[in-house]
């Protein structure tokens, strides 16, 4: 089977999308033929600052590798290396009715939060769909907020096969983690780039404790007993602990006379813990970018090579071959 995914490099990666996707995803590499890839096009749509970019692109590529992306076996690239994708966007959107992304939560969300309405913004569900479809994937891990992003995906590949009568395009099936469903940020709502509440996977251990100890909390007192269940401190603790862990550390919360500052104290070790062993290969890249560069275009290579019988596919259904 193959897999595809892709992360925007619009920020710094959180814990949110490290339990989201790249957790999965990385699961997956062993027994598929994966696909990850930078989606530096769609960054575009939010990020104005070249150097940010550029430097965001970087990090991104940087975590997946020191969280044990292995590019031997995985195609990692970078989508600005692919042009063949906005061709493929193009061959979709002649079919894509304006409706289908005009119901785009996503797109809807933007704009309320104020977003300029551009129409890259728009068409954003488009090129998503030329990325998993470009290479033909079956499967495409990632966090619930994309699974109408998905949806699309599979109404367009649908649409284009029926309308050309041709099986040019496979059906993508999204893989969600329901166990992780949405990762919490420190003031409750979902944690995103785009709302200043996440907790970074690298950078200082300081900054990333500091951030913990943010986290939004209810004022029950000390002494009192304390839910677990509605508790962001230990929403993110169970996606680290095993199952004892986790339930003793409910036990303590329902007990009374522990502090959230103590359950956040135990979360901040549970996450220094678990990066610790990619810390010193964050490190390595970070001091050797010539070796971060070499994979993303060995990677851009084999992503084209893939990618070329099925835009000549697509490219034939339509009359252009
Ligand atoms: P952000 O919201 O921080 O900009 P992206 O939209 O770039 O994150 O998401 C990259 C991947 O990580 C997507 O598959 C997304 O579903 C997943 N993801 C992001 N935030 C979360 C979260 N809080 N919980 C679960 N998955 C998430
Ligand atoms: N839209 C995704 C996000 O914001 C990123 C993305 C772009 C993607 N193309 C993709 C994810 C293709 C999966 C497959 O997280």
């Amino acid at each position: 089977m193959r897999v595809l995914s892709g992360v925007q490099p619009s920020g710094q990666l959180h814990l949110g999308n490290y339990f989201g996707m790249m957790k999965p995803a990385l699961e997956l590499q062993a027994q598929h033929e994966a696909y990850y890839f930078i989606a530096s096009y769609h960054a575009l749509t939010t990020v104005r600052d070249a150097a940010l970019l550029r430097e965001y692109s970087q990090g991104v590529a940087m975590d997946f590798l020191a969280c044990g992306l292995d590019p031997e076996q995985t195609v990692f690239y970078r989508q600005q290396d692919i042009p063949e994708l906005h061709e493929l966007a193009w061959l979709l959107s002649i079919m894509c009715p304006m409706g289908l992304l005009e119901r785009a939560h996503s797109y809807k969300d933007k704009i309320a939060k104020g977003m300029e309405a551009t129409h890259a913004l728009f068409a954003y569900p488009v090129l998503m769909s030329a990325d998993i479809l470009s290479v033909n994937a079956d499967l495409v891990p990632v966090g619930r907020d994309q699974k109408q992003h998905l949806e699309i995906a599979r109404d367009l590949a649908g649409k284009f096969n029926r309308e050309t009568e041709t099986e040019t395009f496979k059906l993508p099936e999204p893989i969600i983690q329901d166990a992780v469903a949405v990762v919490p940020g420190t003031d409750g709502q979902k944690m995103s780039k785009s709302y200043n509440n996440t907790i970074p996977l690298f950078g200082s251990v300081k900054k990333q404790r500091k951030a913990i100890m943010r986290i939004v909390t209810d004022s029950t007192p000390l002494e009192d007993p304390k839910d677990p269940d509605t508790c962001n401190v230990f929403a993110l603790y169970k996606l680290l602990a095993d199952e004892q862990e986790q339930a003793e550390m409910a036990e303590r919360y329902r007990a009374g006379g522990m502090g959230y500052g103590d359950a956040k104290k135990a979360l901040a070790e549970k996450v220094q813990g678990h990066f610790e062993p990619f810390r010193e290969k964050r490190d390595f890249l970070e001091k050797h970018p010539d070796e971060v560069e070499d994979v993303l275009r060995e990677g851009a290579k084999r992503a084209r090579t893939a990618i070329e019988p099925v835009l000549s596919a697509a490219r034939q259904a339509v009359g252009l071959e």
